[in-house]
């Protein structure tokens, strides 16, 4: 590899498939799989949502990025993320110098009908579900345009956007 960016990261927001699609690929090309949100929950022993209430999204961010540093660190990583993780500019540059970095899209729509299905906690979700994808999805529409490849998976099965993800991977190597 002529490069730094040994590490394949995905990105994206809530509800765009990266820990179903992370889990297919992290299979396909048999690599270490690590998320920043669950190295965050198995470090302090409770839940996002529980953490956020304790003490607030600004410290969340603060432990995002420490332990974005972390996995970066590590060697080669199939590194699934917090889907806010792109908020910051510096996890943004730490993302574009050491990995190669898959933006997952999806439809606003389809976004909202995964979430509703999805049993697990959001705290930035609380409230009217639909006002609150179509709002986060516009603010943060430009901050996911620093990767390297863009994968719209609506209406895609999880095999063959782990499919697409992998060749592009063999591609980058
Ligand atoms: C967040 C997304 C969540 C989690 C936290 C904040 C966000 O991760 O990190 O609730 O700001 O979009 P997922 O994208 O895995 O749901």
């Amino acid at each position: 590899m002529q490069h730094n960016k040994r590490h394949l990261a995905l990105i994206g927001m809530m509800g765009t498939g990266k820990t179903t699609v992370g889990r297919a690929v992290s299979e396909l090309l048999d690599m270490t799989w690590r998320d920043t949100d669950q190295e965050l929950v198995a470090k302090w022993g409770c839940s996002v949502a529980e953490f956020f209430a304790r003490y607030g999204e600004e410290r969340f961010r603060e432990e995002e990025t420490a332990m974005l540093r972390t996995c970066l660190e590590e060697q080669r990583l199939l590194l699934t993320t917090g889907g806010g993780i792109i908020l910051r500019e510096q996890n943004r540059q730490l993302l574009t110098q050491w990995a190669y970095v898959v933006h997952l899209d999806a439809d606003p729509d389809e976004i909202i009908e995964r979430l509703r299905r999805s049993e697990e906690e959001r705290p930035l979700l609380r409230g009217d579900l639909s006002a609150r994808v179509h709002a986060i999805y516009k603010a943060r529409r430009d901050f996911y345009r620093f990767a390297d490849l863009r994968v719209d998976t609506t209406g895609r099965a999880v095999s063959d956007i782990a499919e697409e993800i992998a060749r592009a991977w063999r591609e980058h190597v």
